[in-house]
């Protein structure tokens, strides 16, 4: 177990998550423009079990998908971290970086924001070599955030193997960002 880490932005807070980030998380979950290209709205039992997984994981390791609050109001408006995927992909083991806002919080760069300051702590201190990202074919803001963190693109496409086989978001793409590119890239 390691005390939990938070990193800080110009605007943002990433944070270990509290009891009260339950229903603003669970409004999201439920919400069919998040959720889109995540296989659908998820209701508020499933949405609380998602969050206490990553409490979880955090409690543990320190570090996970962090909850993003604003500085300035402290609103809680989604997450962004770094995960070890439970799934067995084609390119594990990995460390993949991951986010998701309420609607209301898109378009401003925060996801960006809080991505830079997630790969820089993946880099500086857990260490890592590798940081990867990966998405279905047709999440292009996702895809958006990767190309604007630097992150190339492999050719090779894969299947993702918790998606039904046949459903339109099972073909994903796969990022992936070296450290020795995110230092040259500065
Ligand atoms: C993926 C997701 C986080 C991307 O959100 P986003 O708002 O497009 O990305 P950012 O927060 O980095 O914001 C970038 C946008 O803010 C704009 N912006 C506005 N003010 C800005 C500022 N001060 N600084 C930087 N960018 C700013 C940028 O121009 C960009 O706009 P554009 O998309 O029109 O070019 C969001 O679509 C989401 O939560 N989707 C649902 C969950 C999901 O699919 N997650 C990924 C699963 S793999």
């Amino acid at each position: 177990m390691s005390s939990p880490l938070t990193l800080s932005t110009e605007r943002l807070i990433l944070r270990q998550w509290q009891i009260s980030d339950a229903e603003p998380f669970a409004q999201m979950s439920a919400d069919p423009k998040v959720m889109n290209m995540l296989l659908g709205p998820i209701d508020a039992q499933a949405s609380a079990a998602m969050q206490q997984k990553i409490m979880a994981q955090i409690l543990e390791n320190g570090w996970g998908f962090w909850a993003l609050a604003l500085k300035e109001t402290q609103e809680f408006i989604g997450f962004t971290g770094l995960n070890r995927p439970n799934a067995e992909l084609p390119f594990s083991p990995c460390v993949e970086i991951g986010w998701r806002l309420a609607f209301a919080h898109w378009g401003k760069g925060y996801a960006t924001e809080a991505a830079k300051a997630a790969l820089a702590f993946g880099f500086n201190h857990l260490k890592l070599t590798e940081i990867v990202a990966f998405t279905a074919l047709s999440n292009h803001p996702s895809q958006a955030v990767m190309q604007r963190l630097g992150m190339q693109r492999e050719p090779q496409n894969f299947m993702h193997p918790k998606v039904p086989a046949g459903h339109p978001l099972q073909a994903h793409c796969l990022y992936r960002l070296s450290q020795s590119a995110w230092r040259r890239e500065g």
